[in-house]
């Protein structure tokens, strides 16, 4: 077992991370302790996301992803599978 297994941290991805309830919700699961990826199409309109996340050390980080994209959306299911080696929420 790899050092993420053995990490209890719970794990969220959120699509639509960068604005409205996406937004609102990555930073709630964030500030409750959960490991949250934000994804959205356009990383670039998470800057303000991003803003929140390092002011409050928060272990939220914004990735790029498109729902409508199948690939789009293995490759970020496979790089947080990799990283975290879990998905909870
Ligand atoms: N606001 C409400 O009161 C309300 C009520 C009921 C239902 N809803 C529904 O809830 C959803 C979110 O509403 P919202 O008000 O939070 O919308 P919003 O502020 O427009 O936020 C949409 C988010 O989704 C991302 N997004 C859009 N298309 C995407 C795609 N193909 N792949 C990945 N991310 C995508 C956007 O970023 P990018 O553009 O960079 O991808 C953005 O982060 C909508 O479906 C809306 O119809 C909203």
């Amino acid at each position: 077992m790899g050092t993420n297994q053995a990490n209890n941290q719970k794990v969220a991805i959120i699509t639509g991370g960068s604005s409205g309830i996406g937004y609102a919700t990555s930073l709630l699961l964030a500030r409750k302790g959960f490991y949250t990826y934000a994804p959205a199409r356009n990383i670039d309109k998470s800057s303000s996301l991003q803003s929140i996340a390092e002011a409050e050390r928060l272990p939220l980080r914004p990735i790029q992803l498109d729902v409508t994209d199948d690939s789009s959306v293995k490759a970020a299911v496979e790089e947080v599978v990799s990283e975290k080696g879990r998905i909870d929420i």
